[in-house]
């Protein structure tokens, strides 16, 4: 059973595109006061972020559950929104929902459930048409047993 050593609820606002990024902000800050790898550091950061800017984008509001344990660092994220209809097409690279806006603002290139499946050693997406989502996604901190 694997021990948890550190645990942390982050709150996250639709429409926060101002704020939308400072959850991750301090989940790296905290990981590098910890002395973690850089490259742990850096798969951990882009699916935080990624996840956290999906709510931020898309969903209505959402948490961000952070923990670590001593064989992995999970981040898990439910949100309440519109869900997604079609997971699998949702994966796609370049699939994008965003608005003009949005991509005025340099998001939208329809990578970031990508990036979150390609940095992510799980990933599991659950999503509720009407309610929300669900991403739960984990990365290994000790070779697989
Ligand atoms: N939390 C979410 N709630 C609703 N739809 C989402 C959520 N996350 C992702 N999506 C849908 O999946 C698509 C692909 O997401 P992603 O790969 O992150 O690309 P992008 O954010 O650039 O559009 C989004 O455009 C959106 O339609
Ligand atoms: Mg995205």
């Amino acid at each position: 059973m694997a021990e948890e050593l550190f645990r942390k609820s982050f709150s996250i606002l639709s429409c926060n595109f101002d704020k939308a990024g400072e959850n991750t902000t301090e989940i790296k800050a905290l990981l590098k006061s910890l002395d973690f790898n850089p490259d742990i550091i850096r798969r951990v950061v882009v699916v935080a972020f990624e996840a956290e800017m999906n709510v931020v984008m898309y969903a209505n509001r959402g948490r961000m559950d952070f923990v670590i344990t001593d064989e992995e660092i999970r981040i898990d994220i439910t949100d309440e929104g519109p869900g997604i209809p079609d997971i699998k097409q949702a994966m796609q690279e370049g699939y994008s929902t965003a608005t003009d806006e949005m991509r005025e603002m340099g998001f939208g290139f329809g990578m970031g459930l990508p990036n979150i499946k390609k940095h992510s050693d799980f990933l599991e997406i659950k999503s509720d048409v009407g309610k929300g989502t669900t991403v739960m996604a984990g990365i290994r901190l000790v070779p697989d047993a």
